[in-house]
């Protein structure tokens, strides 16, 4: 049920939240595994004492560390940061991840990008030998028609995200749209990545390869808690 799934969530948000030590500068993520994660360190900040400072990865992680007590910092003032806990929508054998179904995929990478260390939160529906569902493109709205051609061009079909309680494109905190693309399996995750990042009018992409040799992957179980 839903219910279950939100619990197996909490069990990786507040295992990851353990890692979290006195002095660290935590990269936040976004979504409602790491939602958890948010929750546990406020909880460990008041009850003990622990000097944390959050990089948020959206509006949404920054008003909720905000509402955890947690103190909260930009990027720009903390470029090396000790520990992200974040969420993902897939992650694969080789700890490629697709993210951005809260189209938060940016920030996240810049946090992932800036990390250590990184924690990444999941329930066991999101694991997957190969990558296979549709990958989020953050695209400059002006170059919303030319982007989907070339989307179209790399063998791929997008659907702009709209409709989440509001008329129109989905507007990310960068001021973007957001396209879904449909790829079917992805034989080359890095390859697709690089390619959908250089296309013009592209910001970002929800492809992360870079990453995995500073993840370890948390999943949240109905009797505990399994670290890939
Ligand atoms: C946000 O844009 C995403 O990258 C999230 O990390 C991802 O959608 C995971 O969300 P849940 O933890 O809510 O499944």
């Amino acid at each position: 049920s839903k219910q279950d799934n939100l619990d197996i969530k909490r069990v990786a948000g507040v295992a990851a939240a353990e890692e979290v030590q006195d002095g660290m500068v935590v990269g936040l993520g976004t979504g409602s595994t790491a939602h958890y994660a948010i929750l546990r360190i406020g909880e460990r900040i008041r009850a003990e004492g622990l000097s944390v400072v959050g990089i948020p990865t959206s509006y949404q992680s920054a008003m909720r560390a905000r509402a955890a007590g947690i103190r909260v910092a930009d990027l720009a003032d903390y470029p090396e940061i000790d520990l992200t806990i974040d969420g993902a929508d897939q992650v694969d054998a080789a700890f490629n991840l697709i993210k951005g179904g809260g189209a938060a995929h940016t920030r996240e990478k810049c946090v992932a990008m800036a990390s250590k260390r990184i924690i990444t939160v999941v329930d066991p529906s999101k694991l997957s030998e190969h990558l296979n569902v549709p990958v989020p493109v953050e695209v400059v709205p002006y170059a919303a028609t030319l982007v989907e051609k070339q989307i179209e061009a790399l063998g791929g079909r997008s659907v702009l995200r709209e409709g989440v309680k509001k008329d129109g494109p989905v507007i990310t905190d960068n001021g973007n749209f957001v396209f879904d693309c449909d790829f079917g399996t992805i034989a080359d995750p890095a390859g697709l990545e690089a390619r959908l990042n250089a296309l013009t009018g592209v910001l970002t992409c929800g492809i992360f390869t870079e990453f995995a040799e500073k993840i370890c992957v948390l999943v949240g179980e109905s009797k505990g808690c399994r670290t890939l």
